[in-house]
């Protein structure tokens, strides 16, 4: 990378908000920020109770928090409705009629759906639900693209009390089958097929192969986005329901006409299971609460983003990662913001799509990752010099660290030096942001994440939990509590403990290495646990592992990452085949098709090698170090390491190092 993430320690630029747009922002200036973060750490729950007065709780809460960790509640004793806050709550004010979602697909059809609607549409939904059996507590598994109605199914889920699974469309049968089993759910919603970069995904027919090894699925509910001709599907007589004859059923049509409100649930009632990559083989399935969840989402989407009521925002994550659950549905709705809603690829049909959908709708808020930043960094300046994007006032990243020569590129190209930049770390477990600047306040530097979001106790610390001093490389934990965080692992609770609380006690570890400045702004350096971010997907190297070893050929794997200008790492995989079978390209091949289906086709890796012998430690633990070394081409031992395939050789050269 021509601006490593470590040049980052040289960076010393830095970009004040203009008065313009500090003038009318939500937070103003650094005095503003520390007053209501010193109250956020020193009385939470003054902060809380006032920051969250325009949900709707439907009995308030008698204590705010309670912990004995890893275990904690927020909001305790307090009863709600989610969905009110995200769309009832709108329908007795001037957010009535405004978009709540402007959805664009791929092919370039639009359609909006204003509050009114997308609450109609939720009630008729999550009581169509009712009617086939569901019940508050039950599982359910989502499998869509990005159509509103994804935002339905979650939102119809969370009003009945159903604990939603979103399952990204780029996952494989195999590994919807795994999710499903997991958490048992009862029902599956899917859609026939979405676009994606002028393909069809056919979706209903990856689940069905899915569904014929779920045992738990009772019914199967289909939308139909293609229709048949472009996307023709197999309905199963008894199990699976068209959307539109769901929704046609009587109890949903009478839904509409009975205004009785829905039934209020418990602050620590299940809003939803996320799976996401750990260190082990297996997927955890981190479990999230409804009212701390929903207040996280809820004050850092306010603040963060600066909504106001002629904002067109846009968060380009997919409905099927954290991002999509919490700035799509639950924050933006919460704040009755306009969010756009983009079906396909940011270069489908060519590489201008994103910047000319600017152009189109005039998004004012623009929340997108790295990876397609230097994406869009490569394909070239035309394209967006070809649209105006004089609409855009904020724009915000997430997902990776940016390296600053992206960042420079996203402020001056897109930004147009106008627009502040938020960078916001966090995390499927977190729940919401915990790092950020304040777009109306604080000066931003380029590659850091800034401040703690309010409420956040955060701290770079050494292994034994000493703070470290400034500029100092340490281990990212967060001390407390806060409301929006992981309440277990689906199934797991002892995962949990093990995962997050282990490492150092009494505090949550995040996985991720960082620095403080002096100016106490933070620099994520990226994950120092087994696990990847490969373009902003979170891939653990032992589900890699795992997924090869059970090809038929395989004796053993290692997967690593290595530094890829594109994808901030790419993801290589040392394989020894078992006994007399030949490495060639076929089975290079052969086993990244392995992968599509045990995984899906963005964990593909990059790059196949070969190995006799992998290089371990005396007790059998493959020397991931050395291995990374390798990959990136840096081992310095004796000879060109990085064409060198005979691992044990290294092995026996370097002796046991980890
Ligand atoms: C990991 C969490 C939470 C949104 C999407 C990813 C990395 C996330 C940043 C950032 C540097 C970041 C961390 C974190 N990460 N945002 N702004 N700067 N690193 O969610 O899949 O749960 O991954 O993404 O390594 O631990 P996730």
């Amino acid at each position: 990378m021509s601006d490593k993430i470590e040049s980052r320690l040289q960076e010393t630029r830095r970009f004040s908000p203009s008065k313009k747009f500090s003038d009318s922002a939500k937070i103003k200036n650094v005095d503003d920020y520390k007053a209501l973060y010193k109250q956020s750490i020193e009385d939470p729950e003054a902060f809380w109770r006032e920051q969250t007065r325009d949900l709707v709780f439907r009995a308030p809460f008698t204590k705010f928090s309670e912990w004995t960790l890893p275990h904690a509640k927020f909001f305790v004793g307090a009863k709600l409705n989610l969905t009110e806050s995200c769309l009832d709550r709108h329908l007795t004010t001037d957010v009535r009629n405004r978009a709540a979602i402007i959805w664009e697909g791929e092919p370039g059809e639009t359609r909006t759906l204003t509050y009114f609607e997308l609450h109609r549409e939720v009630v008729r939904l999550s009581a169509a639900l009712t009617d086939h059996g569901v019940k508050a507590g039950d599982r359910i598994a989502i499998y869509m693209g990005m159509v509103p109605e994804a935002v339905v199914a979650m939102l119809a889920c969370a009003r009945l009390g159903a604990t939603h699974s979103v399952v990204f469309g780029g996952f494989s049968s195999e590994a919807l089958r795994d999710r499903i089993n997991d958490c048992q759910a009862k029902v599956l919603i899917t859609q026939d097929g979405a676009w994606r970069r002028g393909n069809v995904v056919p979706l209903k027919k990856l689940a069905d192969a899915a569904v014929a090894h779920t045992p738990s699925i009772e019914r199967v509910v289909v939308f139909s986005r293609m229709g048949n001709d472009a996307c023709p599907v197999t309905m199963t007589e008894g199990r699976d329901i068209w959307w539109s004859d769901l929704l046609s059923h009587p109890a949903s049509e009478a839904s509409l006409k009975n205004a009785r409100s829905p039934e209020a649930f418990d602050a620590e009632h299940p809003l939803f299971i996320l799976y996401t990559s750990g260190s082990t083989g297996k997927p955890k399935g981190v479990l999230h609460s409804t009212a701390g969840y929903l207040a996280g989402a809820h004050v850092t989407a306010k603040y963060i983003f600066d909504l106001k009521p002629t904002d067109l925002y846009w968060c380009t994550a997919d409905i099927g990662w954290v991002t999509g659950h919490s700035y799509i549905v639950y924050g933006p709705l919460s704040n009755g913001a306009s969010c756009l809603l983009y079906e396909g690829a940011p270069n489908a049909p060519d590489p201008g799509r994103f910047w000319k959908i600017i152009e189109r709708h005039g998004v004012t808020v623009l929340y997108t990752a790295p990876t397609a930043i230097r994406a869009f960094i490569r394909w070239g300046n035309e394209w967006p010099a070809k649209y105006d994007l004089s609409s855009l006032r904020l724009l915000g990243s997430v997902g990776e660290p940016i390296n600053p020569e992206a960042w420079m590129w996203y402020r001056n190209i897109i930004g147009q030096e106008r627009c502040p930049i938020v960078d916001t770390w966090w995390q499927t477990e977190t729940g919401a942001v915990m790092l950020t600047t304040m777009p109306g306040a604080h000066a931003t530097k380029p590659g850091s994440t800034g401040l703690p979001f309010f409420g956040v106790d955060i701290d770079v610390v050494k292994d034994r939990g000493e703070s470290c001093g400034a500029n100092e490389g340490g281990k990212l934990i967060i001390r407390k509590p806060w409301p929006s965080m992981a309440r277990t692992l689906y199934g797991d609770d002892a995962r949990f403990h093990e995962a997050y609380w282990s490492q150092m006690p009494g505090v949550y570890f995040t996985g991720d290495g960082a620095r403080r400045d002096e100016d106490g702004y933070f620099w994520v350096v990226g994950r120092i646990d087994d696990v990847l971010n490969v373009a902003g997907h979170r891939i653990g190297t032992a589900e890699i592992e795992s997924a090869l070893v059970s090809h038929p050929a395989v004796a053993e794997a290692a997967a690593v990452g290595k530094p890829d200008e594109l994808k901030g790492q790419a993801l290589v995989v040392f394989v020894t085949l078992k006994g007399g079978i030949k490495g060639d390209d076929a089975m290079k091949k052969s086993l990244g098709e392995h992968i599509d289906k045990e995984i899906g086709k963005f964990a593909r890796p990059d790059q196949v090698r070969f190995a006799d012998a992998l290089p371990k430690t005396r007790s059998g633990k493959i020397m991931r170090r050395l291995l990374r070394d390798v990959a990136a081409g840096v081992a310095e031992t004796r000879g060109d390491t990085s064409t060198l395939e005979d691992l044990s050789v290294l092995a026996t050269l370097r002796g046991d190092e980890e």
